[in-house]
């Protein structure tokens, strides 16, 4: 029987790695898993209840627990849930406790995107992508999908959300453990130029020459 087909997508926020990997599990009729929200999950239950965000065992408690199946995307989506995220996903602990599961979401053939699905979760992934773009470009996504979503220019600024957008990539690319950065096998995407589709297509010219 062939090997299920396994592919991991990288990169940093707003980068256009969800969308890209979604229109990549329809197209090849894979399961896909957004391995931020499982981070933003653990964030979301502490911010819940007013707990602090630099407890590792309390994080890790809560990392336990978390259902893969009912991740609310939309829910998890607030920015606030972002920063939290981004501050749990540096504890070893609680990466080790979502590891596993990752993996064996994996097993069967999927499409998963986070920060380090190529480097550590799925390191025998069959096609490794990473995903970027300038951070003013995606700062400036973020921004317009912010204000679409309801919240208005007086309470968010596009100056604030490339700061935070900055403070993020730097937590995310600097931690110990599983630091965001590209497989020495991953193909890189910048999407600063390019429309989703534009980018979509570039991955199916890239997945067939690869002969998969
Ligand atoms: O949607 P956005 O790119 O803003 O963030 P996300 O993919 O939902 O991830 C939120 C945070 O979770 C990131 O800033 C990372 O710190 C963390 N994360 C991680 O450490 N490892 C992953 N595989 C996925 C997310």
């Amino acid at each position: 029987m062939k090997n299920p087909l396994i592919i991991a997508i990288d990169g940093p926020a707003a980068s256009g790695k969800g969308t890209l990997s979604r229109k990549l599990a329809t197209h090849f009729d894979l399961p896909h898993l957004d391995t931020g929200l499982i981070y933003r999950a653990v964030g979301q239950a502490l911010l819940q209840v007013d707990l602090p965000l630099d407890n590792e065992e309390l994080a890790a408690e809560v990392a336990q627990n978390i259902d893969f199946s009912k991740l609310d995307r939309k829910a998890l989506s607030v920015h606030e849930i972002g920063e939290a995220a981004s501050k749990v996903a540096i504890m070893p602990k609680v990466r080790e406790i979502l590891l596993q599961a990752q993996r064996d979401f994996a097993a069967k053939g999927a499409v998963l995107d986070g920060r380090d699905i190529g480097t550590v979760v799925c390191p025998n992934a069959d096609i490794k992508l990473f995903v970027t773009a300038s951070p003013q470009i995606r700062a400036k996504r973020r921004f317009d999908e912010m204000i679409e979503r309801g919240r208005t220019q007086d309470d968010v600024t596009y100056e604030a959300v490339l700061a935070d957008l900055k403070v993020r990539d730097d937590r995310d690319m600097n931690r110990k453990d599983a630091p965001l950065k590209p497989a020495q096998d991953a193909h890189l995407i910048d999407t600063s130029k390019m429309d989703i589709e534009t980018a979509f297509q570039t991955v199916l010219d890239l997945v067939k020459h690869t002969g998969l």
